[in-house]
């Protein structure tokens, strides 16, 4: 089994019609998505929603793209109504748009079927969908209620992140488009011995081999143990806070707990990440509810 194998099934791609690399992390793969998008759609805006990660603002500057940030609902996701409008505002320009699968602040997943919709109803006919799955790509796929995320769910191009859920210690991940499109980047034979075909030229040889190691290790089965395993402890800490009073909300499909915010030396030890008024609840694969009753434990008292 090759890592990038892995991945072109896990993300429902068809063998030998995906192209992938294994990157440095989430943003190398928003990057080559983007830039092979752009290659396809030359006058391309790049929308995303607001609480997209901030590699996609970074990126449409490097390339040069106009960029638009989508207002999102209540619930931290794309507001598809408000994608439509900023769309009309750009008529006769090809859209890059951007589902966010797992935002970093909240877990929340944009709505991929909707964002197709969407184009749909503002009759832009040259468009690609990138899903940013580097938090949540692998959350959503191994989630009790089907939540569509990936390329069989009609993006473009994904990008995910291998050190989140799978836990890899050294920062990587992985990019997949399609492999006739990449064609407009590649540059035949101007590396030694291979084409120019990816962002970075010479890459790190040992994430891969850490990734497969633990692919193989725990194979599809172990992984989805993994993810359900976060989602009922994300479960379980949003039964508990709610107990204590402490307002808590999880997203559809993710693992991040938002809760009325204790005080900072609190969200300090528990490395909560603290807004002005609510604390994030991360739940990685090492949380467990043991944590969760700890934790619930000192708030209750006081
Ligand atoms: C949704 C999302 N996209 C992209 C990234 C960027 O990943 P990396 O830090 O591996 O570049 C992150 C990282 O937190 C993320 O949460």
């Amino acid at each position: 089994m090759s890592v990038l194998d892995f991945f072109i099934g896990l993300a429902g791609g068809e063998p030998g019609r995906v192209f992938g690399y294994l990157t440095s992390g989430g943003t190398e793969g928003n990057m080559f998505a983007v830039w092979v998008a752009r290659e396809q759609h030359p006058d391309a805006v790049l929308y995303a929603s607001a609480e997209a990660h901030y590699s996609l603002p970074k990126l449409a500057r490097l390339l040069r793209m106009p960029y638009v940030a989508v207002k999102t609902r209540a619930d931290g996701t794309m507001d598809t109504s408000a994608l439509v409008r900023e769309l009309a505002r750009h008529p006769g320009r090809a859209a890059v748009v951007t589902a966010t699968i797992g935002t970093t602040g909240r877990g929340a997943v944009d709505d991929l079927p909707g964002v197709r919709r969407a184009l749909a109803a503002a009759g832009v006919g040259r468009a690609w969908v990138h899903c940013d799955a580097a938090f949540g790509g692998l959350l959503a796929e191994f989630c009790d209620e089907p939540i569509p995320w990936n390329l069989a769910s009609g993006a473009d191009s994904v990008a995910m992140s291998g050190h989140k859920v799978i836990g890899c210690p050294v920062p990587c991940g992985v990019v997949l488009v399609p492999e006739s499109d990449v064609v407009a980047i590649r540059e035949e034979g101007v590396a030694v011995g291979s084409d120019d075909d990816t962002i970075t030229g010479s890459r790190d040889a040992l994430a891969p081999a850490l990734l497969w190691y633990e692919l193989r290790r725990l194979g599809r089965r172990g992984l989805a143990d993994r993810a359900l395993q976060c989602h009922r402890t994300a479960a379980h800490a949003e039964r508990e806070l709610a107990r204590l009073g402490r307002n808590p909300s999880r997203a559809r499909g993710g693992t991040i707990v938002l809760f009325d915010a204790p005080p900072q030396d609190f969200c300090h030890r528990w490395h909560l990440v603290r807004d002005e008024s609510h604390a994030a609840l991360v739940v990685m694969p090492h949380v467990t509810e043991r944590h969760i009753d700890r934790l619930c434990a000192e708030l209750a008292t006081g």
